[in-house]
């Protein structure tokens, strides 16, 4: 596919930018929008983004959606991006209910205090032919990936194959997956994810909606993805989405999200990882439910430095 190639030369003011972290990104949080085959490339020559439009579309795209769709586990610990403002409950801050899920291999090497051993998040552990099913899905987007942003790939790849079968996805440079279902992300970064590494976004619409343009608010840049359309991000730079509006009984807008989860590399195998689990067990007086653990480990993607005030999502 053949690409543009635009240059952005200067990133917003940080006391700008620090005001819209965690909130929901508006129309006039941009400038350019990109309409077709697209790479951004960083002020200093970094790439920030490769827009592929419709290279999911078809078999890709129709023959995992059942799956995708059914995966919308509730979260309320995702902070600044569910866009949303904390609030206690129980003694514990939680952000709004959003449908977001980590599925694939979590690590617990480090702040997630109740899950302190190496796992496979409770979806995948409980519908492991399903998430198997899309291994075709998952070694085509990293083919995709190699192609487009290759020096990240090389990387990422490496890293993937140091690390133990059990945790990774085979054929691919990727570990984990997030799947969020028809809400907007506040302005985040995500975390925990290899720093020079890239994401990879593909987006799945049924129905009829507007809105969701996931946004580099830094750099003004911004895409209105479309169905089967997919992005390769430095997801370590800010981004979020624009409101929804729904506008059908339909309407859903699904997000998947791989990437490679850096303290994976440090876990030992299945075994190894399984007596870390029943050893720190044994020493805890309520082991986390399933759901809990899948908390935490959404509650450890996203940089939640600064809680923010303010929901503009519409729904209609
Ligand atoms: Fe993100």
């Amino acid at each position: 596919m053949e690409l543009v190639e635009i240059r952005v030369r200067t990133k917003i003011p940080q006391a700008e930018l620090e005001k819209k972290v965690g909130k929901i990104i508006t129309e006039a949080d941009y400038n350019v929008r990109l309409t077709g085959p697209t790479r951004v490339i960083g002020p200093s020559g970094q790439p920030l983004a490769v827009y592929l439009p419709g290279v999911l579309s078809g078999t890709w795209n129709e023959e995992h959606y059942p799956t995708l769709h059914t995966i919308k586990q509730l979260s309320d610990t995702r902070g600044n991006a569910s866009g949303s403002q904390y609030r206690m409950k129980n003694k514990q801050s939680h952000a709004n209910q959003i449908a977001s899920s980590v599925i694939g291999h979590f690590d617990g090497s480090y702040s997630t205090p109740r899950t302190p051993y190496c796992r496979t998040t409770a979806w995948t552990g409980q519908h492991t032919e399903q998430f198997r099913s899309m291994y075709p899905l998952f070694e085509h987007i990293g083919g995709l990936m190699r192609e487009y942003v290759p020096e990240r790939h090389a990387i990422q790849w490496a890293r993937a194959q140091a690390t133990d079968p059990a945790w990774r996805v085979p054929n691919t440079p990727f570990t984990t997956m997030t799947v969020n279902n028809t809400y907007p992300t506040g302005v985040h970064k995500d975390k925990g994810d290899l720093d020079t590494g890239f994401s990879c976004l593909a987006v799945w619409r049924r129905g009829q909606y507007s809105g969701g343009h996931l946004t580099l608010p830094e750099y003004r840049v911004s895409v209105d993805m479309q169905d089967g359309d997919l992005l390769l991000m430095d997801a370590h730079q800010w981004h979020g989405n624009t409101g929804l509006e729904l506008h059908s009984e339909d309407a859903e807008r699904i997000s998947l999200v791989l990437y490679y989860r850096t303290a994976l590399l440090q876990c030992g195998t299945v075994e190894e990882e399984h007596a870390n689990k029943v050893r720190f067990q044994q020493k805890t007086l309520k082991p986390p439910s399933e759901a809990e653990m899948d908390a935490d480990a959404m509650a450890e993607t996203v940089t939640t430095a600064v809680a923010q005030h303010g929901r503009t999502t519409r729904w209609s």
